[in-house]
């Protein structure tokens, strides 16, 4: 979900039989079908907001990497993820903590007209755990990463697996 330029895609080839890539941006996509050109790869344009054009019960595994920040509904996210999971299937999310986004730690891009700040939305640790409760998925792990930890800070990312 949100595979932006297939940075982790090589990455999961060593695993997969076959991926799809979803994402939004055309230019994002155009960087990835360089990169990869893998024939077990597929990547499609896809608004993840709207119903995922993917056959229902697919995918052994979905992943999302700082992708759920750019998305208002996460309840749409649990749904389709279920959808599209096939049965004790893996849903795998890492975002950036909300303990970052509540100091306001936003998406920023460099453009002609200066630094650029995308919409973004919190979702607090709850959010998610009521949305995957609700379609019915158990929580197998939760970790936070740091990037200093000796320092003790603020967590970075937090991830989730969830099993259907
Ligand atoms: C910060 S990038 C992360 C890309 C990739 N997952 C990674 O870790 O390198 C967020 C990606 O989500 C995509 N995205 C945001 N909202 C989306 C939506 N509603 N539907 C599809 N893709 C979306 C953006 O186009 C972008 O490629």
């Amino acid at each position: 979900m949100g595979c932006g330029t297939g940075k982790n895609t090589s990455y999961l080839l060593q695993k997969a039989e076959q991926i799809v890539g979803l994402d939004f941006s055309q230019e994002m996509l155009n960087i990835a079908r360089a990169k990869i050109t893998d024939a077990r790869v597929q990547f499609k344009k896809a608004d993840l907001n709207k119903n995922w054009d993917i056959e229902n019960h697919f995918a052994d595994l979905i992943t999302s990497n700082l992708t759920l920040e750019h998305i208002q509904d996460l309840g749409h996210i649990f749904e389709q993820a279920s959808n599209k999971l096939k049965a004790n299937g893996i849903f795998f999310i890492c975002e950036l903590h909300p303990f970052k986004q509540y100091l306001r730690s936003k998406a920023r891009f460099e453009s002609e007209e200066g630094i650029q700040e995308l919409e973004v939305y919190t979702h607090h640790i709850s959010e998610y755990i009521e949305n995957a409760n609700a379609k019915k998925f158990s929580l197998l792990e939760i970790n936070e990463w740091f990037d200093k930890p000796e320092e003790n800070e603020i967590p970075r990312l937090i991830s989730f697996v969830f099993k259907k």
